[in-house]
């Protein structure tokens, strides 16, 4: 079969998405699959790459990958026969790559993890890897993902959603309302990853440039409670063909030196000293909890695929969800493939899995 490994994408994870597709395109089985790697420069052009792992990282002094966006165009095409890709360059009529089988959309963010290039693929009949368009949609938009789990009895931190209106027209009443949540908390862009945007606010002198930092990346802003000494666990979901999700043993991350939380800094770059704990130390019980309620926020909102479900486990043992990710980072340093690693399913093999899922 045919795999389109598309990758990169105009979100800000666009580095950490070229990271994933490196360490995705390295443990991909090329004696049975026949790989394209499509890169999606910053500005959103689809060009042919290379797909070379070596340069698909992030560097020992932290440099980032990118899409070099100056290759080949591609995009998909609808045919009378088939959807095939369509290689186009400037001066020359466009070439068919042929027909693909399934495409990887290993994006993060908007754009690519967020039901768009999802409803972009039903569109044109290919099959991918992953949630669908309503999944994706509803995991990346932290408010409404917290609508949807709120409605299934899922345990969630307390929360609102400034819009890009409410901030311009009624700033009073968005004060008033991280008041009442109380201080300290959380300020996130709605549809944002790895960390991107977000502030931990300690008193309301810091609300409206956390905000604004926010908005940045997204005109929709979640303001979130903060818990004390809430441990960090984290649960990975996997689809089956037709049974329930399986679930991997979690895992702690552990925040060290100067992070006020895991940041960008600490989940990605060398010599930070964020530690994971794969698997987590945690009673029998409370892993089995855990668990249960990562598949039941993997079928809540109806995901496919793959998922990582974020939890944090409260000073008093109770547990609430923070977040679902429905591409979760593949990167040598992400939790996702480690998890699995623990649980017996090692890095290629989950690549075949996911693989062999779309396809099935
Ligand atoms: N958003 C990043 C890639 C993650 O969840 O791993
Ligand atoms: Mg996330």
């Amino acid at each position: 079969p045919r795999v389109a490994v598309v990758f990169g994408g105009r979100s800000s994870e666009h580095v950490i998405s070229c990271a994933t597709a490196g360490s995705v395109l390295a443990a991909i089985d090329r004696e049975k699959y026949d790989v394209v790697p499509i890169g999606i420069a910053q500005d959103g052009r689809w060009v042919l790459d290379s797909g070379d792992p070596e340069r698909l990282r992030i560097s020992e002094s932290g440099e980032l990958p990118r899409v070099d966006g100056t290759g080949a165009g591609v995009s998909l095409a609808r045919t009378a026969q088939a959807t095939d890709l369509v290689v186009s360059e400037a001066s020359s009529p466009p070439r068919t790559l042929g027909e693909v089988d399934v495409v990887f959309p290993l994006l993060h963010g908007p754009w690519g993890e967020d039901g768009t290039i999802q409803g972009m693929l039903e569109m044109a009949g290919v099959r991918y890897v992953g949630a669908g368009v309503l999944a994706s949609a509803v995991s990346m938009d932290k408010a409404f993902m917290k609508v949807v789990l709120g409605e299934a009895g899922v345990p969630l931190m307390p929360s609102f959603a400034i819009t890009d209106r409410a901030w311009r027209q009624d700033r009073a009443g968005c004060r008033e309302r991280a008041a009442e949540l109380g201080y300290p908390l959380f300020v996130k862009p709605a549809r944002g990853g790895s960390s991107f945007g977000i502030s931990k606010v300690h008193d309301a002198s810091g609300l409206d440039d956390a905000v604004e930092e926010a908005r940045r990346h997204d005109p929709k802003v979640l303001v979130e409670g903060f818990a004390a000494d809430a441990r960090e666990i984290e649960c990975g979901v996997l689809g089956t063909v037709d049974g329930p999700p399986e679930t991997s043993l979690p895992a702690e991350v552990r925040v060290g030196g100067d992070h006020e939380f895991y940041d960008f800094a600490a989940k990605y770059l060398p010599e930070e000293s964020t530690s994971l704990d794969v698997p987590a130390d945690l009673p029998d019980e409370v892993t089995a909890t855990i668990r249960a309620l990562a598949a039941r926020v993997f079928d809540a909102v109806g995901c496919e695929g793959l998922a990582r479900v974020d939890f944090f486990l409260l000073a008093d043992g109770s547990l609430v969800v923070n977040e679902l990710n429905t591409m979760p980072g593949f990167t040598p340093t992400s939790m996702f493939p480690r998890m699995w690693a623990a649980t017996g399913m090692d890095y290629p093999a989950l690549v075949e899995r996911l693989i062999g899922l779309a396809l099935a």
